[in-house]
């Protein structure tokens, strides 16, 4: 009996810091610190200065992407954001070129991993956006 309880206590804290895990990824945080500034989808269009995060997640995940992938593309950028290796044309034509900012890696490999495997904020006119854009894209 009490051998029992004790083991689903156990149970129950560690279901309570694994969904604390999931509810607070490291990388929520510092995205939102670090690259809201500019890349906050909440804000208006003619507030924010750069795409929101969204927009980069589906200009770098494609169905067969890997994680790994997907990090090291944004790692690369970050140590060297410069026109040429910019897959996001129409947003260096619209803003400039991502400024280099002094990001560590440890930061960076948060911020991908919780953009990788998380839904992020989407604003209200973005889907018809990605359609038109796609649309342009295969032209
Ligand atoms: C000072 C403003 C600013 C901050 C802060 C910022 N960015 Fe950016 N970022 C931009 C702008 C402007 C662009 C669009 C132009 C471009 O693609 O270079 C951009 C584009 C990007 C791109 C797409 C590059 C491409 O064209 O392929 C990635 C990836 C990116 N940012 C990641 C991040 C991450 C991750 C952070 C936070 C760690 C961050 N940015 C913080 C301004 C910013």
């Amino acid at each position: 009996m009490g051998c029992k309880k004790t083991k689903d206590e156990n149970n129950k804290t560690l279901s309570e810091s694994y969904n604390k895990v999931l509810q607070e990824h490291p990388g929520k945080k510092l995205m939102e610190t670090h690259c809201y500034l500019c890349h906050d989808a909440t804000k208006t269009e003619e507030e924010r200065l750069a795409p929101p995060m969204i927009a980069i997640k589906k200009r770098y995940i494609f169905e067969d992407t890997s994680k790994e992938v997907f990090i090291n593309d944004i790692q690369k950028w970050i140590k060297n954001p410069n026109e040429k290796d910019a897959k996001m044309f129409g947003a260096v034509r619209r803003f400039g070129v991502m400024q280099k900012l002094p990001y560590s890696e440890e930061d960076i490999e948060q911020i991908a991993d919780y953009m990788f495997d998380n839904e992020i904020e989407q604003p209200e006119w973005f889907e018809e956006h990605y359609k038109q854009m796609k649309k342009g894209m295969k032209r």
